[in-house]
This record gives C-alpha cells, structure tokens and sequence, in this order.
C-alpha cells in the first residue's frame, strides 16, 4: 500500500505541472526549412510540424508550437517564455544551460560554393571567400575550429543565406545539407551551386532548459513512442534526395567516356588497317600462289621435255616443236618464234609462232641495220656467214636471241617486236643458253643409241646372213617380209615404235631354222610330213634365241606366233583370231605373200593376180580378214606401179 502510494506521489510530483497545464509551450526557428517553414498559404508546416502532431497523438499531451526568428528562440529559452526548443545542435556553450534529450535527426553540413569556383574541397580552401553563415548557428564554431580564418557573413535565417548567393552577396556559404537543398531547389539555384563533401555532421535534439527534468522525461518519454522509421519517413517526405557525386566521379566518368572513345577509336582504327594488311596479304599470297602455280606447271614441262630426251623414239620435229612450245611459254615476254633449219646460208622455216600470214615479209625482208646490235647470239662461234648479213633482213623485230640447235642444222629465233617496251635480260640468256645444252643433250643421247642400234643392227643382219646361206631358200625373205610388213603397219596407222618392232621381228622371225637340218631345209622336193614337223619347230626355237636378248624380248613374243592361223589351225599353239598378237598376224600375212610370189623347187611363183586370188581364198581361215583386205590393196597398189601407163 505504502509502495503504491509512493509511486502515486511521485507521479502527482513529477507531472503535477503539467497535468493540468493546458499544453506544452515548443519554441521553433520559423525558417528552419523542411523542419519548419511557412509555406504559400502563411501556414507554419515541416517535418517538425508533423512530428509534433504525431507526439500529441501518442502522449495525449497538448503542444503548442511557436515559430520566431532564430535568435529570438534562443532568448526566449534563456528567458524561460518557452518549455522546449525544437531541432538544436548540442554544444558545449548551449549545454550549460539546455538539457537535452535522445538526438532525432542525423543532420550532415557542407560547403556551398559557386560552381565556377574550382578547387573548393575543404574548409581550408575557403579563406580567401566571404562565407555566408546564419547567425548563432552551430555550423560557426564547427567550422572555426577547423578554420579559425574564415571570414563569416551573417544572415538572420538560411532564405536569406541563399537569397543573398543568388544576388551574388557571397559565392560560398555553409548551411545543414538538409535546408541547403530544400532552398537550392526552391531558388532553383541547384546547379549553380556545388556542394562539397560534409565537413561534419551532429544530431538535431529536443532541448529544455537546465535542470528541468521533469520537462526532459516528458519529452523522452514521449519520444520512446515514435519509432526510428516513422522518423525517418517525416524526413523522407520532406526532402528532395539529390545524391552527392564528387567532383572527382564526373571527371572520372567523363575521363572514361575519353579513354573509351579513344579505345574503340583506335580499335576500329586497328581493325582497319589489320583488315587493310590482311587483305594485302591476302593478296600477295594468292599472288605467290599463282606464280607457285606456274612454276609448278613449268618444272612439270621441264620434266615432260628431260623426259622427251631420253625418249628416242620421239620423231626429232615433234622434239623441237615441244622446245619452241616450251620457250613460248617461259619467255612471256617474247612475241614470236621461228624454228628455221639452215642448209648452208640459207634459212629454211620449219614451225612459227606469233606471226600471221606474211610473216616472212616482216621478218626477212626489210632493212634494218639497227637490229645487229640487238641480237643475243647464244654461241657466236662457227656461224655461217648468214648471219654477217642479218642487217638486211629484220623488219619489226626489236630484239631476238638466235638459239642453235643440233650442232647449228636448226636455228630457232626468240623475238621482241618493235613497240614492245619489254627487254631481254641476262637471266633470259641464260636460259635460252640452258635450252641450248638441253638440245644438245638430246641430240647426243640420241646419236649415242643410234650408234648402239646400228651395232645390233649390223649384228642380226650378219645372224641373218649365215642363216640365208645356211638356208638358200630364206636369201632376201626376211627383208621383203619386213618391207611387207611395215606397209600394212603404216596402213593402219601404227605407232613408230610397233612399226620398229614388227621390222626387226621380221627380220629375225625365221632365224629358228637354224635349229632345222640343213638337208630339210635345202631340199628340193617337197617335205613329208614327218620333215614338215621338224620344220615347224622354228618359231619356237626364233623365239628362245630371242627372248634371253632383254631388247629382243617383245620381238620373240611376236615372232612365236607367226604361223599361227585366223582359224586356229596354226602353231605352235594353235591360238585364234585376236588371240593371236596383231604384230604376229601382220607377220603372217607378209610371209605368206612371200611365199606365194617365191618361187621353189617343187612350185613355180606366183603372180601378183594370182598372189590376190590366194589370198582372198586364205582370207578368214588362214589369215585374219581385215588385213587380207590390207594386204589385198598394198599389192594392188604396186600391180598399178608396175603397170606401164
Ligand atoms: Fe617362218
Ligand atoms: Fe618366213
């Protein structure tokens, strides 16, 4: 009971003021904007103005606002005409004689200058400037301390502060950032003026005078009902938040839009010119491709010509025109060439190039006497005195390289024409010099296995000669079958080189009788039957002769068939028809015309008439028919040159 009526006395002492005070006297700087403010219609409105209607809600207890100037609310705190102030700094003078409660509001300040002032970072660099400044505000001391220079301006409240920045009065002022952007905004002066970074921050308090306490718990009692966040959101209300960007970002972001301009200016212009070296490149290597090419194609000529060197039977006209394709085609710069053969002084064409009809006119025939100091005579020795009178030969000819070929029987002519800007160089000499040892050794290698050929030559016709006389009967057949032969081969148009083969087949194809008695062979009736088998035993024997004789060995292959028949009946293996080597068959056909048209001792020869009427009846049995019909023509053809017209 006791405890409860001691609570009720101290409640009773406490508040007894109060309790039936009509209201609580709040004393409030009238322009003290967002906080408090009159606003276009003369009503006194602010963060302070809903903060206190939201007091009264929760405590119950009455508040009665009164805005003055600034200093007037600080004397009427001295003079005790007010219980409370509203939104104060605390500082050490203002604490000797204000107790105040738990801080609201946290409130940041800073430097406000005019944005044509550069270099404004700190208190310290404001010095030289007259600094705007409200009268008794705590912002004053703060800012002294730090710079005890400065030179202050003092206005009665913050609108004129920035009222007095605008007319140009001062360039630089410090003000709570809070007011400083509510009046910036409303004089529209935001971006006239910068803001630097705060140079400190305090807490807006509710204070009453010293001593009274009781005052002090009310108001803290009070507070205790109104949460953080609905402080913060009265604040939120109120301001603009303009967010603070140093002077630092935006020349830092303008510095980074420069560098990645630059960069993507540099890159592009990278691209472009790596696009402009990879297409040059590009170039070049298609370029070296197609001479790569071309090299290529002309080593591959080289090799086609080396191995036209080496190929004897490559008839010597179709050689040297193969060169002259060749030299027209390594020398672009030529216009026209003339392989010529020169009998004595004179020259003879055999192939041109380059020229059209008439070319011997524009050529051979007009003077020019200019041309002899022009010409690039590969080998100037031994010439024919041709040459001493070039000077009445060329006309339209600039310059021309003379290329002896086979030991000076062909001369081929390299010429530039007049008109044509080009030259020949050293590098073209010497290859027209390389061409010239290239001939040279075909004609050589050629010579060579002529001389071989002859000699094996020279050895079979001596084979030949013994076997005649061992044999009277063969004495010039081999020869005439060889002469029969070819003709049939040039019919059909055989190459040179079965046409070679079947001539030396020919001549050796019988050289088996030497294996046949010569009492056989020279007899002069005719044979029996068991005589005959000796006989025709020589194919085979031709061919062994033959066959160990690597360069004979085709010829022994043709030699063994050539008495096979069309018909199978033949040996010695009685093949027939295509089965029988074409080479053979041409063989058969010669020796069986030579044998008709020879005479022996058991028939007489016949003739050609009756050599055509034999062989039409053999025709399809014997031989193969569509040489018959060759066979046929050929001797009708000498009955035609024999027949006296
Ligand atoms: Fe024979
Ligand atoms: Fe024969």
């Amino acid at each position: 009971m006791f405890k409860i009526l001691l609570i009720l006395f101290l409640f009773i002492f406490l508040f007894f003021p109060y309790l039936f005070a009509e209201e609580l006297k709040v004393v409030l700087d009238r322009d003290y904007p967002p906080f408090t403010y009159i606003d276009e219609k003369g009503n006194l409105v602010g963060i302070s103005v809903e903060f206190w209607k939201l007091w009264e809600e929760r405590t119950g207890i009455k508040v009665k606002l009164i805005p003055v100037e600034w200093t007037k609310a600080y004397e009427m705190m001295k003079n005790k005409e007010a219980d409370v102030i509203d939104t104060i700094f605390k500082t050490e003078e203002r604490k000797e004689y204000l107790d105040f409660t738990k801080p609201l509001f946290k409130m940041t300040s800073s430097i406000y200058h005019n944005s044509k002032l550069h270099k404004i970072f700190s208190l310290d660099d404001i010095t030289p400037y007259l600094v705007g400044v409200k009268e008794k505000d705590a912002l004053i001391d703060i800012s002294l301390s730090k710079n005890p220079n400065l030179t202050f301006r003092f206005y009665k409240n913050y609108s004129d502060i920035v009222k007095g920045a605008e007319m140009g009065e001062i360039n630089v002022f410090i003000m709570d950032d809070i007011p400083a952007n509510f009046y910036l905004i409303k004089y529209d002066l935001l971006y006239k003026f910068s803001k630097t970074e705060p140079f400190t921050f305090n807490y807006l308090y509710l204070a009453t005078q010293k001593g009274n306490t009781s005052i002090l718990n009310i108001l803290n009692n009070g507070l205790s009902k109104i949460k953080a966040e609905e402080l913060e959101s009265l604040v939120k209300k109120y301001t603009v938040v303009e967010e603070y960007h140093p002077k630092w970002l935006g020349r830092a972001i303008l510095y980074t839009l420069l560098a990645v301009f630059l960069i993507i200016f540099f890159l592009s212009l990278f691209n472009r010119t790596l696009k402009r070296q990879v297409s040059i490149a590009t170039t070049k290597l298609k370029e070296s491709q197609e001479e790569l090419e071309r090299a290529v194609g002309r080593i591959w000529k080289i090799f086609a010509l080396i191995s036209d060197l080496t190929n004897i039977k490559l008839r010597e006209k179709l050689f040297l025109r193969r060169v002259l394709d060749f030299v027209m085609e390594t020398f672009p710069k030529i216009n026209s060439a003339i392989l010529f053969i020169l009998k004595g002084d004179e020259l003879k064409p055999l192939e041109v190039y380059g020229f059209n009809e008439g070319w011997e006119e524009k050529v051979l025939k007009v003077k020019d006497p200019s041309i002899l100091e022009k010409i690039n005579l590969i080998n100037k020795r031994d010439f024919p005195s041709f040459f001493q009178n070039l000077e009445d030969s060329f006309e339209n000819i600039e310059e021309l390289i003379i290329l002896p070929i086979k030991e000076k029987e062909y001369v081929i002519f390299l010429n530039i024409h007049k008109g044509n800007k080009e030259n020949f160089t050293e590098i073209d000499l010497n290859l027209a010099e390389w061409f010239e040892n290239i001939n040279s050794r075909f004609y050589e290698f050629r010579n060579f296995v002529k001389k071989e050929e002859t000699f094996l030559n020279r050895i079979i016709l001596t084979l030949l000669r013994a076997l005649e006389y061992y044999d009277k009967y063969t004495e010039g057949h081999s020869a005439r079958v060889a002469k029969y032969a070819i003709e049939i081969a040039e019919k059909l148009n055989l190459p040179g080189e079965t046409i070679r083969k079947l001539y030396w087949s020919a001549l050796v194809h019988d050289i088996g009788k030497i294996y046949v008695s010569q009492r056989i062979l020279n007899k002069p009736e005719r044979l029996t039957k068991e005589e005959y088998e000796f006989v025709k035993i020589h194919p085979v024997k031709s061919e062994e002769l033959l066959k160990d004789i690597e360069e004979l060995r085709e010829i022994a292959h043709i030699v063994r068939y050539h008495h096979e028949r069309w018909d199978g009946k033949g040996y010695p293996d009685g093949l027939s028809k295509e089965e029988i080597p074409l080479e053979s068959r041409i063989l058969a056909i010669a020796d069986a015309f030579d044998a008709m048209t020879s005479e022996r001792p058991y028939k007489r020869a016949l003739t050609l008439k009756e050599a055509i009427k034999e062989i039409e009846r053999c025709s399809g049995s014997q031989l193969d028919p569509k040489l018959s019909e060759i066979m046929i023509g050929i001797i009708k053809e000498e009955i035609f040159e024999k027949t006296p017209s």
